[in-house]
């Protein structure tokens, strides 16, 4: 395998995980970013993003002279064989993906792009944005690639170095054979396919994980009327190959930054040409409505009234492991308990209590013992591994209400009993 010289042009999750692998697999890497103080940052080895073994890699990169980082993709690209773009592509209007930081790096470094330079999409875009991005660059020496990540948040790193599988789509054979080349030493499935293909398969992806889970949900929730137990449930479907045990963990919805925003925009786009999908619609309506089912747990726990009842929180980030509150389930039901009247005391190991999103009435607090502390009820809402080895019998000292609604079916109800708290979870009888 050849090193080869590679510019990515974003330095968030996806771009810096990005660039900091590839410079571990040996190649060139520049980074380039419009923000001045995340390059100075970044070049003395500075990470702020909260992944795993990142900062560790982007440091041996930068040690080892095969990562840069730069203001501003125009310069970085002057001397590159391959540019990813790894920029945002927020919702907009309707639900669709919004292409307006694609097109203007496109613009800015389209007369600088060098001849035989392939361009690759990595930020999960609409089926079709490659060919419009070709039309864009209107650069016949310029090839278009599109190769969908398929990192999660957390765990990025670990992801992109041993992927269960390579996309890469083009209308150029040879441009996509020239990007898959860069990935040959993890050993992974290569899919090579046309561009709309590639595109496509993250949407299909990302669709059918939040369907999975909305699924899970459903049949956790019909558990609770019936009777049955999801955990028990969801093991004896799991063994099932053509299931697998994974992503059937019922919850409070999924949420983050990528499932609710590709569902909206999945749908845009079978709207936008006239292609009728209940079953996506289903997914997502189901989704906001687990959102109301925890909230009437909680309720429920209250004794029938959120007003003026304090509830502690553990957790608000979208899942453990991040620091990310972007469409998180955990915030939602927040949000809803304090529309209710309820005061809020959370704690979350992964925030430092500066995060502008939190609702009015809500409060940060940095030890969970403090967040129960003569709370009606206390609630989990993300499944941070700490949760686990609270001491209990501290806990319900410090509680008002000796309940604890386990949204995630996180903690063992056993040991809360033995501390006389009682529990209740989804999906599954309620111990107390
Ligand atoms: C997701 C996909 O898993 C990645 O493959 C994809 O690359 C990424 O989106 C993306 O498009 O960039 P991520 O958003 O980081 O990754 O988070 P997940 O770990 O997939 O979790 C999504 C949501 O589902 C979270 O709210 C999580 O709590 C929830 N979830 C997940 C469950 O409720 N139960 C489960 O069993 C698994």
């Amino acid at each position: 395998m050849f090193a080869r010289r590679i510019v990515v042009v974003g330095t968030g999750y996806v771009g810096l995980t990005t660039g900091a692998c590839l410079a571990s697999l040996g190649h060139r890497v520049v980074c380039s970013d419009v923000n001045e103080q995340k390059v100075a940052e970044l070049s003395r080895g500075e990470v702020r993003i909260h992944e795993p073994g990142l900062a560790e890699l982007v440091q041996e990169g930068i040690a080892a002279g095969r990562l840069e980082f730069v203001v501003g993709s125009a310069g970085a690209v002057a001397e590159a064989e391959v540019v990813f773009l790894c920029v945002p592509t927020p919702m907009g209007s309707g639900g669709a993906a919004d292409l307006a930081v694609v097109e203007a790096v496109a613009q800015e470094v389209r007369e600088v792009l060098p001849t035989g330079c392939v361009m690759v999409t990595k930020s999960t875009v609409p089926v079709g944005t490659s060919k419009r991005l070709a039309e864009h660059l209107d650069r016949a020496d310029v090839a278009v690639v599109s190769n969908p990540e398929f990192l999660r948040e957390g765990s990025a790193v670990h992801d992109f170095l041993n992927p269960d599988r390579i996309v890469v789509g083009s209308d150029t054979q040879d441009a996509a054979e020239r990007v898959a080349a860069l990935y040959s030493r993890l050993g992974a499935p290569t899919v090579l396919t046309d561009a709309a293909s590639a595109e496509m398969v993250k949407y299909a992806a990302n669709c059918f994980l939040a369907t999975k889970l909305s699924y899970v949900n459903a049949i956790a929730e019909l558990c609770e009327q019936l009777g049955a137990d999801i955990t028990d449930v969801t093991e004896g479907m799991g063994y099932d190959r053509r299931i697998g045990q994974s992503f059937l963990q019922p919850g409070p919805g999924w949420g983050g930054s990528c499932l609710p925003k590709d569902t909206a925009a999945l749908l845009q786009v079978a709207e936008a040409v006239e292609f009728d999908f209940p079953l996506l619609r289903a997914t997502i309506s189901s989704n906001s409505h687990q959102r109301q089912r925890m909230v009437a747990k909680v309720r429920e726990a209250c004794g029938g009234v959120l007003a003026g009842e304090r509830i502690g929180l553990l957790g608000l980030t979208f899942k453990a492991g991040t620091d990310d509150l972007r469409d998180s389930p955990a915030l939602e039901v927040a949000q809803l308990l304090a529309a209710e009247g309820a005061e809020l005391v959370a704690y979350d190991p992964g925030l430092r209590g500066d995060e502008p999103e939190l609702p009015t009435g809500l409060t940060l607090v940095d030890d969970p013992y403090q967040a129960a502390k003569e709370a009606s009820a206390l609630v989990l809402l993300t499944e941070w591994q700490e949760f686990r080895s609270l001491d209990w019998n501290r806990i319900a000292d410090a509680l008002a209400g000796l309940v604890v609604v386990d949204t995630r079916n996180h903690l063992d109800p056993d040991v809360l009993r033995r501390a006389n708290l009682s529990w209740r979870g989804v999906g599954r009888t309620p111990v107390t």
